[in-house]
């Protein structure tokens, strides 16, 4: 059968999809199809986001990874980051409704939100927004404000693996961390070490500042280094876990740390290519989250939201709460200038190369 532009799209099904509730009370609202449209675009690239995902988290969930298969999850994954900044960039739109405006439909939306769409939330379950992680939304889970069939879909994924649970299981497996020979973890310590050092030497070399001075610095420096000591130490990194102010394993952790510092040998490369698109992506939805509520900050002030949230703050309070990869941003913490990196041994150097280097 020969294809027809407007069946292929459903362009009747879509294209008849926008009803505004205005026009049902009397007056339709001039604003109103703009703000049901904004709204439709929004889902739809939401669906195309969770298409994506779905493959990346399908991917990660095998037993085994291959190069090939990473190459094409960071694909995937930098097209999500493509259509985050399009969300972002599309609320300039809807802010050119002016809150007058809305006020011309607002009441007629209530008790309908934002707060209750599925996708959201299930692409949140999915990236592995943890549910103690949440604010708290009127003293009830934030799933409760949607129909049984859909709290069924949100609880389902916020019960299966995130991503952020198959990238920790998969930076668990990294092979690089233990090389017979070389123990990184104990070679990074060592480099460590040097590196406060030189910065101890520097500043008790630094003639312009006084005793009180150095005394201040000496104890950023110090503090810097507890910092590490935590990361270093099994059980400490145990005991951040526990308090909530760490989430990734150790060895996880170690696993990514590896992979920032030793980023430029070959094999590496695509591993930190792929701990990069998350903390793009991860920035993505923060930012989408701050121009969210800046743009209902303006719009409503500090009202309550249609769905009974307190509105502007309580989407201030997501902006931070709601990160996943958070981890993977302070490893930045740990990281030493390459001049002062552990040199890797010769045959860990062949291993972590291209295989035709090896043969030379
Ligand atoms: C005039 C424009 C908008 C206003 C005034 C507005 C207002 C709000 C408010 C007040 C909330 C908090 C929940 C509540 O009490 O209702 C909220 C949540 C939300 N809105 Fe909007 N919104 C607007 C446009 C949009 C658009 C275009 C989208 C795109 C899908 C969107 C998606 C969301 C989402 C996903 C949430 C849940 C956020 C969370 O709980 O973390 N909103 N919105």
């Amino acid at each position: 059968m020969k294809q027809y532009y407007s069946d292929y799209l459903q362009l009747d099904r879509i294209l008849n999809a926008q009803k505004p509730v205005s026009a049902e009370h009397g007056t339709e609202a001039h604003d109103e199809m703009l703000f049901i449209i904004m709204h439709q675009v929004y889902e739809l690239w939401f669906k195309q986001i969770l298409h994506e995902l779905s493959d990346v988290l399908s991917t990660f969930g095998r037993d085994r990874i291959d190069e090939k298969q990473v190459g094409i999850a960071v694909s995937r994954l930098l097209r999500i980051t493509e259509i985050q900044k399009v969300l972002v960039d599309q609320l300039s739109v809807i802010e050119t409704m002016t809150s007058l405006d809305f006020l011309e439909f607002r009441q007629l939306l209530a008790p309908a939100s934002g707060f209750q769409s599925v996708q959201f939330r299930v692409i949140e379950n999915k990236l592995g927004v943890l549910p103690e992680q949440r604010m708290r939304y009127d003293k009830q889970p934030y799933y409760a404000h949607v129909t049984p069939d859909h709290q069924e879909v949100i609880r389902e994924a916020e019960e299966s693996r995130s991503l952020f649970d198959l990238i920790e299981s998969w930076l668990e497996r990294t092979p690089y961390v233990e090389f017979e020979g070389f123990n990184f973890w104990e070679s990074y310590r060592q480099a460590v070490d040097q590196h406060f050092q030189v910065d101890r030497d520097i500043i008790h070399a630094n003639d312009r500042w006084s005793d009180e001075e150095k005394e201040v610095q000496l104890k950023e420096v110090a503090g810097n280094a507890a910092h590490f000591s935590a990361v270093f130490d099994k059980e400490k990194h145990e005991a951040l876990i526990e308090k909530g102010r760490w989430r990734l394993s150790h060895r996880a952790t170690v696993a990514a740390l590896l992979i920032h510092l030793y980023r430029d040998e070959p094999i590496l490369h695509l591993p930190y290519r792929l701990l990069t698109v998350l903390v793009d992506m991860d920035e993505w939805f923060t930012t989408w989250r701050y121009r969210h509520a800046l743009m209902v900050h303006r719009m409503i002030g500090t009202k309550v939201g249609t769905g009974g949230s307190v509105g502007y703050q309580y989407l201030r309070s997501t902006v931070e709460k709601h990160k996943v990869f958070t981890d993977l941003f302070n490893l930045s913490t740990f990281l030493i200038p390459r001049s002062a990196l552990p040199p890797l041994p010769d045959d860990v150097q062949q291993t972590l190369g291209f295989f035709g280097d090896r043969a030379k």
